[in-house]
């Protein structure tokens, strides 16, 4: 099945698949093969942070949609397979309220070669679930936590849940779900000090901070390029309390350019996708909650899994299908370009 075209001037459109080598990973015409899919398993969520979702929450996948634990284990498999994916990252939404998720993983642990596995959560029912996902297999976690204060917590996610979250923490960290890693978004005016506080928290527990630039993802279109904290500015705030070296190892495909805090082995890294894009060295394929493959977090096309799957299509057929995709990945996300238009989806149902 073609991607969906969704008219936008300047994106691409269906790729032409007969200049595609015959290999079986998933290669673009820019030379990136993604190994790394990120799986989001619902695309509903138990906060309702401003920069994602309006306080009433947003209109949901309809449940017949979703793909069930069976068919997203299915693709997983194809994915590894025969696709050469060798990470699995598990969002959202919020990825623990998806309640066959030790299923989902316990099956992903079983394929070979084994993927690693982790997951990016907000923490809210952590406690009571970091050993049981650890039994299952997830290596790793990753927790939203933009502030320290109850007051701005209450304020940034509409509700009242930041002792849940420190007590998710503590239980990931215990459970061996390490490293255990923070991902903070500052915003103008809201959060914006607590760069320095929210540093020495994760110093003191044994937790890796990473700062991501706000990105134009949210479902009430309000980005604003001058409200956002750019990396500069972050490091900027950091720089007033420590002291920070650029790690001198390679990035490779991550993300996060990390520095060394007061001399190290600590880092914090910066996620700067806005300002420091890194699209050249993606290597990552998406998958939604309801079977859409995307590219791209910001792609304006998408490729319908679920459908074929439903209708009968084999292994091969899947990964045929998934192959020129890829071959259509976008060179980067555009966001700094004229033009650039925000992605329908929004980030709750992409996946993080
Ligand atoms: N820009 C940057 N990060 C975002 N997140 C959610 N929405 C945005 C956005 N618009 C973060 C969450 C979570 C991760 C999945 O992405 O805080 O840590
Ligand atoms: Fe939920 Fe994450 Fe969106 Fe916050 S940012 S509302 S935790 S999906």
């Amino acid at each position: 099945m073609a991607p969906v075209e969704l008219g936008i001037p300047g994106v691409r459109s269906t790729p032409d698949v007969s200049t595609r080598p015959d290999l079986p990973g998933l290669i673009d015409t820019y030379g990136r093969v993604a190994t790394d899919l990120r799986v989001s398993l619902t695309d509903r969520c138990n906060l309702r942070c401003t920069y994602c979702m309006p306080a009433e929450g947003l209109e949901w996948l309809p449940g017949q949609d979703l793909l069930t634990g069976a068919e997203l284990i299915r693709l997983i498999r194809v994915a590894v397979d025969r696709l050469g994916v060798r990470e699995l990252r598990f969002t959202g939404g919020e990825p623990l309220l998806r309640k066959d998720l030790a299923q989902i993983l316990a099956a992903s642990a079983e394929l070979r070669p084994r993927p690693r596995m982790s997951l990016t959560t907000n923490a809210v029912s952590l406690a009571r679930k970091a050993r049981g996902l650890a039994l299952a297999g997830l290596d790793r976690i990753n927790v939203s936590l933009d502030t320290l204060r109850p007051d701005r917590f209450a304020a940034i996610t509409r509700r009242d849940r930041l002792d849940d979250v420190f007590a998710g923490l503590a239980a990931a960290h215990e459970a061996g779900l390490t490293p255990v890693k923070v991902n903070t978004v500052l915003m103008r005016g809201v959060n914006e000090d607590e760069a320095p506080d929210l540093l020495q928290f994760c110093l003191d527990h044994g937790y890796q901070l990473r700062f991501i630039e706000q990105m134009p993802l949210d479902a009430q279109h309000e980005w604003d390029r001058a409200k956002m904290i750019t990396a500069e500015e972050i490091l900027d705030r950091l720089s007033a309390r420590f002291t920070l070296t650029p790690e001198p190892v390679a990035r490779g495909a991550a993300p996060a350019e990390r520095w060394l805090v007061d001399g190290g082995p600590a880092t914090v890294g910066v996620i700067a996708s806005v300002t420091r894009p890194f699209c050249a060295a993606c290597d990552r394929t998406r998958l939604t909650a309801d079977g859409a493959l995307r590219t791209c977090l910001f792609a304006t096309t998408e490729t319908d899994l679920r459908g074929p799957l439903r209708a009968g299509a084999s292994d091969e057929e899947l990964a045929q299908l998934w192959r020129a995709a890829m071959w259509g990945k976008a060179k980067g996300h555009g966001i700094n370009d004229d033009g650039f238009a925000q992605p329908d989806r929004p980030m709750s149902a992409i996946g993080g």
